[in-house]
């Protein structure tokens, strides 16, 4: 598949969801983003769980938990069991290694699946927590009545997201846009109506626009050396990934980013009791 041409209109959804699967489980995605792979890291997934009130005890769900540093670090932070799912087999694996270095594989475990279709049981997590992955999903609608139907009664969803204000700029709709959250970003309204319309009630919403700017700005820096060491062969790139478009896209998203065309949210909601 060449990302140049092909764009989210003309690749279904199981190719969409393999191929951002596939970038985000690569050493890539460890060298331009660190161990946690959304704008604020750690410390806005730890201010994340303080909204949701996480404590030991409680049962959580990460929904594409990624290589895992989320989940490790909510049950380290709040001493909570966390199950991440995630669509890269190979982003389960390595996720499970780290919770086994952390030394926290009694509380964490992880599995592959899909947001649209969890591999688990109705009404079984106190939280639901899904970073920086939900404008990623092809079909949002089904991904927000899977947090509702996975969740307890009374149980928490914590949602970070890119957003945006308004149309997606032409050179942003790409396939590579698409995997790096950007071409279906939504209106912070958008996520809003998707929880509500699964039957979650809206409790919180907060921006955190400051953190997408630092974190394109250190991806910024990041490809620079990520192209030296693509050169001497020391780190292989992503099928999906064409470097020159990588650095287009990053100039690209880092204009709309300071023209605020789009930013970054936090939101919590509640399933009724
Ligand atoms: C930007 S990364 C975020 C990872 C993690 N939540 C974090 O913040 O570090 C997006 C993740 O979504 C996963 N993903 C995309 N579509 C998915 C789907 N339909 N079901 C499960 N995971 C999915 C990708 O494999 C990738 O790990």
């Amino acid at each position: 598949m060449n990302p140049e041409h092909e764009t989210h209109d003309t690749i279904d959804s199981a190719e969409l969801k393999t191929c951002c699967a596939n970038a985000y489980q690569s050493d890539l995605a460890r060298v331009l983003l660190g161990d946690s792979f959304h704008p604020g890291g750690v410390k806005l997934t730890e201010h994340l769980g303080r909204l949701l009130g996480l404590s030991p005890q409680q049962r959580i769900l990460d929904i594409a938990s990624g290589q895992g540093m989320s989940a490790i670090t909510l049950a380290q932070r709040f001493g909570c069991q966390v199950l991440g799912i995630d669509y890269g087999e190979e982003a389960v694996q390595k996720a499970m290694q780290a919770a086994e270095a952390a030394g926290v594989a009694h509380l964490v475990s992880f599995q592959q699946g899909d947001a649209e279709r969890l591999p688990v049981p109705e009404c079984t997590f106190d939280a639901v927590i899904c970073e920086c992955a939900f404008c990623t999903f092809p079909d949002k609608p089904t991904a927000a009545a899977e947090f509702m139907r996975v969740l307890k009664s009374g149980g928490r969803v914590g949602l970070s997201d890119l957003t945006r204000t308004g149309r997606v700029p032409d050179d942003l709709q790409g396939l590579l846009a698409w995997i790096a959250c950007i071409a279906d970003a939504q209106p912070v309204e958008e996520y809003t109506r998707y929880l509500t319309n699964a039957g979650l009630s809206i409790d919180l919403v907060e921006t955190h626009d400051s953190a997408l700017v630092e974190m394109v700005q250190q991806i910024q820096g990041k490809l620079l050396g990520v192209e030296l060491l693509a050169r001497i062969k020391k780190i292989e790139l992503p099928p999906a990934i064409d470097f020159e478009q990588a650095k287009a896209l990053a100039k690209s998203a880092s204009t709309a980013i300071r023209a605020r065309q789009f930013g970054y949210v936090v939101i919590t909601a509640g399933k009724p009791a």
